[in-house]
């Protein structure tokens, strides 16, 4: 791991161990770092009413534009468990907004990176703001 991707790994992994999942015991973290530079990082918070819950990248997202970045440069997330946990779909598309085609992504256990995509090969021909807003 190269020290910047160590800096998102410590950053994702401290969200993590606060991850609110008293339902699916699947505790998730995740960290952005913004094209400026600036780690934000979050963890998955569950809710009595399911649907209600959100995913580790929706925390950490909601940390970054809170403080007034919009630019991901690149995306590590962590989860336990024996299988590369992969970005859901729906975090798929709310990283897509913020993100460009070569975005990196992390998927890492507590090992460390198990799988690596660009954002292109995790939501290839997404839909973007720029169809909104016509390129
Ligand atoms: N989860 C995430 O935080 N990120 C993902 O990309 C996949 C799933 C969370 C949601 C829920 O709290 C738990 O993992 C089990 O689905």
């Amino acid at each position: 791991m190269t020290p910047a991707q160590q800096e998102l790994f410590d950053a994702a992994q401290a969200a993590q161990a606060r991850a609110y999942a008293p339902y699916s015991h699947f505790h998730v973290g995740a960290a952005v770092r913004t094209r400026s530079g600036k780690v934000f990082a979050g963890c998955n918070i569950e809710n009595a009413a399911y649907p209600q819950g959100t995913c580790a990248e929706a925390s950490a997202i909601a940390m970054m534009v809170s403080a007034g970045e919009r630019e991901i440069a690149e995306v590590l997330t962590i989860c336990d468990g024996e299988l590369v946990g992969t970005c859901c779909g729906g975090c798929r598309q709310r990283i897509r907004e913020f993100a460009k085609p070569d975005t990196m992504i992390y998927n890492c256990g507590p090992d460390g990176i198990r799988a690596t995509f660009t954002m292109d090969e995790l939501l290839p021909l997404g839909f973007g703001p720029e169809h909104l807003l016509g390129g």
